[in-house]
């Protein structure tokens, strides 16, 4: 059968867990050819070409674009993934914990963007989708660090959008609720009750349960598609109602 991405080519950052794994496998279904970029590759999703890299580290971000260049000499979607959480408020947080994660949140984001340029530039069906966050819009408490990504992630969408739109890119954001992964997982392992905080979360969600990888995996196939080529600088929600009820 015929895929949206038959001939394409993917990158996915953080592509080796949680919401990038789901991502990786879904554009994979479609036809895409894709290569996970992730600082650990010890297990990749499979079918994914796994490729070693730390968006912190802008000498390993043009390795790994110049490998995944190397192996099929094109490149038509990026897809920023890789993201790392952050408790606390402004006044529990220094500046050290501030630089760590908008290293990689945006920064991340920035690096893997402009190796991934001049491949992108030559594809006829270019797509650039971002992971932003609900976190970025909802306001929620013990989370000022990492909010403040997600939303810088959100604007930067925008400009990269219009920035890139005469050159055939279109950028576009997913923003997802609270999602099932191993990063969900890893929180409500350090909870003192984690049922009861796993129920909390659910809860918030206005749909009343954590929304799914695959969930978010599908909003990003769409925007990477050609079904949305008229679609660009858009941030899509994919929470359960949570920024719109
Ligand atoms: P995860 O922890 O399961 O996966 C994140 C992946 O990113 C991991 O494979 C990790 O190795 C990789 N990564 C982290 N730092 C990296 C670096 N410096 N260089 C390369 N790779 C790196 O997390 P999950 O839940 O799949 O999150 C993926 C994205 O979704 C993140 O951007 C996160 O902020 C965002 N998100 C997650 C939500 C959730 O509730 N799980 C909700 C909203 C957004």
């Amino acid at each position: 059968m015929a895929g949206e991405f038959d001939g394409l080519v993917a990158a996915v950052t953080g592509g080796a867990s949680g919401i990038g794994a789901a991502i990786a496998l879904r554009l994979m279904a479609d036809g895409a050819r894709v290569a996970v970029l992730d600082r650990d590759v010890s297990n990749p999703p499979e079918g994914a070409l796994a490729v070693q890299a730390d968006v912190t580290d802008d000498a390993s971000v043009r390795a790994a674009v110049d490998r995944v260049l190397q192996e099929w000499d094109r490149l038509d979607v990026l897809v920023n993934n890789a993201g790392i959480g952050a408790q606390g408020t402004v006044a529990d947080n220094p500046d050290d914990e501030w630089h760590r994660v908008l290293d990689v949140n945006l920064l991340g984001m920035v690096r893997v963007t402009r190796a991934a340029l001049p491949a992108l530039r030559k594809s006829p069906s270019a797509a650039i989708v971002n992971t932003g966050s609900i976190a970025a819009t909802a306001g929620i408490p013990q989370r000022a660090v990492y909010s403040a990504s997600k939303g810088a992630v959100h604007a930067l969408t925008r400009a990269m959008a219009a920035d890139h739109l005469a050159e055939g890119i279109r950028v576009c954001a997913v923003a997802p609720g609270t999602a099932d992964t191993p990063w969900v997982g890893r929180l409500l392992e350090r909870a003192d009750d984690p049922a009861a905080e796993r129920a909390a979360l659910e809860a918030r969600q206005p749909h009343g349960r954590l929304v799914s990888a695959e969930e978010v995996a599908g909003a990003v196939a769409y925007l990477a598609s050609p079904h949305s080529t008229s679609t660009t600088g858009i941030v899509l929600a994919v929470d359960g109602g949570m920024q719109e009820l």
